[in-house]
């Protein structure tokens, strides 16, 4: 463990009553079942994060810089699950052998990044069945209409009308269960699941309050104080994507790279000086802001500026800048899918881990519902 990891005040710490006299108060009846190690105090003082992926597509651009850098600094300093949410990508249908190649390719991404599985509890969603359980549980306290009112739902009924299966409605319990399962206080995500999060908050809440309990946190939204980023695509409209066929991807040869960026959509150039960039020209400068040094940034802003830009120039050192960020992460994929004894390693460590905390909770809360041994 990381001896570097800075101690909150221990006001947070006690995990048993969520006072703040850790020391004081009084013991359980018979006292603590076990004394608590360093490492575990270490664990209370921190917050637990939580954050999923889907294993449908590789990751892509906006996934690197919207989620994964944000999960590389988020690890240190806290209780980090992350995982990948392959109940959830069952969906849309996916074949037996996708499904597996998806979600090994998927984890070989997210340990390429730098999600490190010795700091965070790495892991597959369907490892830890007991997920399926809070799940089931929820599920008696969610409400059909506020389910059938769901941006994502709705959208998912438009995209695909032949398949509007019951997981696609209960989809932000079953996300709601992954978060609160593990008791966490944050979680990175994106705009686009800012409204299951508050679902997630109310699940939480509305247990508490049919139990007469405080017992699960309401986490928050994380994302380090700034705007979350959002990375457009290279179609001229709307940001980077799955399945929209307009992102880069961490596993994109550097030829596949160069072929994208230089077919990115822009417009026919600026017709008078100042003129504001279009949109599409605008996405451009907006992934080259995250990507190229501020000097490039700049000298092709006044270019534009001053109508003397050419798309050709700015778009082949885009593509530069954006090999020197991908090109290290492709090749440790590639290092690390040929590794399948690490990767076995990694899941089953992680698996092991993630029960630990899981089943923990489904003990506590089955107590809670009434579940009680003859
Ligand atoms: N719904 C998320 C997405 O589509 C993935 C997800 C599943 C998730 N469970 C989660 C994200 C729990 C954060 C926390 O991106």
């Amino acid at each position: 463990m990381n001896n570097n990891i800075p101690l909150r005040p221990l006001q947070k710490l006690c995990a048993l009553c969520g006072l703040n006299k850790l020391f004081l108060h009084p013991q359980p009846e018979g006292g603590l079942k076990k004394p608590l190690t360093l490492h575990d105090f270490l664990l209370l003082a921190m917050d637990t994060v939580v954050s999923g992926i889907r294993s449908t597509g590789n990751l892509h651009l906006g996934n690197y810089f919207g989620a994964v850098v944000n999960f590389l600094k988020m690890q240190k300093e806290n209780n980090c699950f992350f995982f990948i949410a392959d109940y959830h990508s069952l969906t849309t249908h996916p074949k037996p052998d996708d499904l597996h190649s998806n979600i090994k390719q998927i984890l070989a991404e997210y340990l390429a990044c730098g999600i490190d599985p010795d700091v965070a509890t790495v892991f597959i969603q369907s490892d830890v069945p007991e997920v399926t359980e809070l799940y089931l549980l929820l599920n008696m306290n969610a409400y059909v209409g506020e389910l059938e009112r769901t941006t994502s739902f709705k959208e998912q009924i438009r995209k695909q009308p032949d398949n509007i299966n019951a997981g696609l409605l209960t989809y932000p319990i079953l996300m709601a269960a992954d978060i609160i399962i593990h008791k966490a206080n944050k979680v990175p995500v994106g705009k686009d699941q800012e409204q299951h999060l508050e679902m997630t908050r109310r699940f939480a809440r509305r247990f508490n309050t049919l139990y007469e309990v405080n017992y699960f946190p309401e986490p928050d939204a994380y994302n380090f104080g700034k705007q979350l980023l959002k990375i457009p695509g290279l179609d001229g409209t709307g940001k980077m994507g799955k399945s929209e066929g307009n992102g880069i991807f961490l596993a994109d040869s550097p030829q596949e790279i160069r072929k994208k960026v230089m077919k990115a959509v822009t417009d026919t150039g600026p017709q008078k000086p100042g003129e504001k960039p279009s949109e599409p020209v605008k996405n451009l400068f907006t992934i080259m802001d995250v990507v190229s040094d501020p000097s490039t940034v700049k000298y092709f802003t006044e270019k534009h500026a001053s109508c003397e830009i050419r798309y050709g120039d700015m778009k082949k050192q885009l593509a530069e800048d954006i090999i020197k960020v991908t090109d290290p992460i492709r090749e440790r994929i590639l290092q690390i899918l040929a590794d399948r004894k690490y990767l076995a390693r990694v899941v089953s460590e992680g698996a092991e881990k993630a029960r630990a905390s899981a089943s923990k909770t489904i003990r506590e809360v089955r107590e809670i519902i009434g579940y009680r041994p003859f």
